[in-house]
C-alpha cells in the first residue's frame, strides 16, 4: 500500500517509523514532513489545512491507497471526511466528531450530559456575566478559551485579579482570536496527570499503554507552557485498578456517548486526566495522538500500526490483538535557545554516535545543502527504552548528551516525577 501521512512533528516521525516496518506498506509519502521523516518517505510540500488542496494532490497523485492524519486542525476543519467524499481511505475522526478537542464548550457539555467526572464548570459568550462569576467563585480557577489555541489557550489563575484579567484578554482583547470568543471557566483539580491513549472504531475502544508529558518548559514544572518538554511511559501510579476505572467510568461512556450525538469517533481519542482524591476526572479530549506522548508509545507498540489502522476505517477493530512490550521508554525533547519565545533556525545539528536501539524522532528539522539543521523550537526526540524508568531515563539523557546545536536546551528532569506516587 501507499501511505500518506498527513503533519511534520516528531510524532508523524514516530508515526512513519511504526508504518516504514509494517509488510503492507510500500511507499510512505509525508505531507509535509522533516529532515528525519525524509529518510522514510517522500515529502510533498502542501498546506495541508488546504483540505481543498490536499484533496486535489491525492486524486492526482492516484496511487495513494490510505492517509493518515494525525494534527488537530486539518482534522478540525474536515480533511478525513473530504478524503472520504472523493473516495479515500483516511484514518482519523470526521469533523464532526474532531469537535470533541476543537471546542471545549462542546466536551465540558457532553461530560456533563452523559456524567463522564470531569472539573465543575460554566460556560460564558457575555463578558460581563462571566466577570460577576468570577467574582463568587473559588480561587484558583481555570479558564479555557472554547477554541483551538495551540495549546496556548489555558490559565490556570491563583488569584482572582489574574482571572479578571485573564479573561478580560481572552473576551475582549482577543488574544487567542475567535477561540476566546466564549471561555470555560472550570474548578481548580489536583491531583498526577497522565495521558490515556486509545484506539477506537466506534464499537470497540482499545486503551494504548499510559504516558505522561512535561509541558513547562524548566525543570520542576516551572517556567512557560510549550508543545511539550518530555515524556515517559508508562505512569508508574497507574495499575489495574485505574484501567478499570477509567475504562469503565470515562472510555467507553465517552464512544458511546460520541454514538448517541450523531457523531461516532473513529481514529485516536485521547484522553488527559487528572487522578484526583474523588477518582480519576478528564482534564482534556484530543482527537489524535499526543505529541510528545506518540514517541513513547509508539515504539512500544508490537503490533502492526497499519493493521490497526485499517481496522479501525473499516470498524473491525475487536478482530485485533493489540500487544506491547514490557518495561519503560522516555523521551526528551531537545528544543532550541528561547523556544517557546523567540528562537533561531537554521542551526547544524551534529549527532554522535547514538547507541542503536535509540530511537530519533525529528520535529523541527530540515535538510539544507546535505546538512540537517534546526527549524522550530521542538527539534528533537531523543526515545530510549529500557526494563524500567530508571535505565530508559538514563539512556537517554546519555544520548541526548552526545547531539548538538547552537542554544540547544533541554529539561534535565524527566522521568522523574510522581515515582512515589502508589501504583494502584
Ligand atoms: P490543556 O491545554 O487543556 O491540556 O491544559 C493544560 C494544562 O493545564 C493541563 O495539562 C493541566 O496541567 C492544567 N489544567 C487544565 N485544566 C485544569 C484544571 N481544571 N485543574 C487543574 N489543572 C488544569
Ligand atoms: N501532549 C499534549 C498534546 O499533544 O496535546
Amino acid at each position: 500500500m501507499n501511505v500518506l501521512v498527513i503533519g511534520n512533528g516528531g510524532r508523524e516521525h514516530a508515526v512513519v517509523q511504526a508504518l516504514a516496518k509494517s509488510p503492507k506498506v510500500d511507499k510512505i509519502y509525508a505531507m509535509k514532513g522533516n529532515a528525519g521523516i525524509a529518510e522514510l518517505a517522500e515529502l510533498v510540500n502542501i498546506d495541508y489545512c488546504d483540505i481543498k488542496a490536499v484533496g486535489d494532490w491525492v486524486d492526482s497523485k492516484g496511487d495513494i491507497d490510505f492517509t493518515v492524519v494525525t494534527p488537530d486542525d486539518p482534522l478540525a476543519l474536515g480533511l478525513v471526511d473530504e478524503l472520504e467524499s472523493r473516495g479515500h481511505r483516511a484514518f482519523g475522526p470526521r469533523k464532526n466528531a474532531a469537535i470533541i478537542e476543537a471546542s471545549k464548550a462542546f466536551s465540558k457539555e457532553l461530560m456533563k450530559k452523559y456524567s463522564i467526572p470531569t472539573a465543575a464548570y460554566e460556560t460564558f459568550d457575555d463578558y460581563e456575566k462571566a466577570k460577576a462569576y468570577i467574582d463568587t467563585c473559588d480561587i484558583p480557577v481555570v479558564l479555557k478559551a472554547d477554541g483551538l489555541a495551540l495549546g496556548k489557550g489555558v490559565l490556570i489563575c491563583k488569584t482572582r485579579e489574574e482571572a479578571q484579567d485573564g479573561l478580560k484578554e481572552m473576551m475582549l482583547d482577543k488574544k487567542f482570536g475567535v477561540a476566546g470568543a466564549k471561555v470555560v471557566v472550570e474548578e481548580f483539580l489536583v491531583g498526577p496527570e497522565v495521558s490515556c491513549l486509545a484506539f477506537t472504531d466506534g464499537k470497540t475502544m482499545c486503551p494504548m499503554i499510559t504516558s505522561c508529558d512535561h509541558k513547562r518548559a524548566k525543570d520542576n514544572d516551572e517556567g512557560l507552557n510549550t508543545g511539550g518538554m518530555g515524556t515517559f511511559s508508562p505512569a508508574p501510579f497507574y495499575g489495574e485498578k485505574s484501567l478499570k476505572e477509567v475504562y469503565e467510568k470515562i472510555m467507553l461512556p465517552t464512544m458511546y456517548a460520541m454514538n448517541a450525538e450523531g457523531r461516532p469517533f473513529k481514529g485516536v481519542l485521547y484522553f488527559g486526566l487528572m487522578k484526583t482524591a474523588a477518582g480519576y476526572k478528564v482534564i482534556e479530549y484530543n482527537s489524535r495522538f499526543g505529541d510528545p506522548e506518540t514517541q513513547v508509545i509508539l515504539p512500544m507498540l508490537k503490533t502492526d500500526l497499519m493493521e490497526i489502522f485499517e481496522a479501525v476505517v473499516d470498524e473491525r477493530l475487536e478482530e485485533v490483538n493489540i500487544e506491547w512490550e514490557d518495561g519503560a521508554c522516555v523521551c526528551l525533547v531537545l528544543a532550541s535557545g528561547g523556544y517557546p519565545e523567540k528562537y533561531e533556525k537554521g542551526k547544524e545539528i551534529t549527532f554522535g554516535d547514538l547507541d542503536q536501539d535509540v530511537v530519533l524522532c525529528h520535529a523541527g528539522t530540515k535538510k539544507t545543502d546535505g546538512k540537517i539543521v534546526t527549524d522550530g523550537g521542538r527539534v528533537l526526540g531523543v526515545c530510549a527504552k529500557g526494563k524500567d524508568i530508571e535505565e530508559a531515563r538514563q539512556k537517554a539523557y546519555r544520548n541526548a548528551e552526545k547531539i548538538s546545536f547552537e542554544g540547544m536546551y533541554y529539561r534535565k528532569d524527566i522521568g522523574i516525577k510522581y515515582k512515589d506516587v502508589a501504583k494502584e
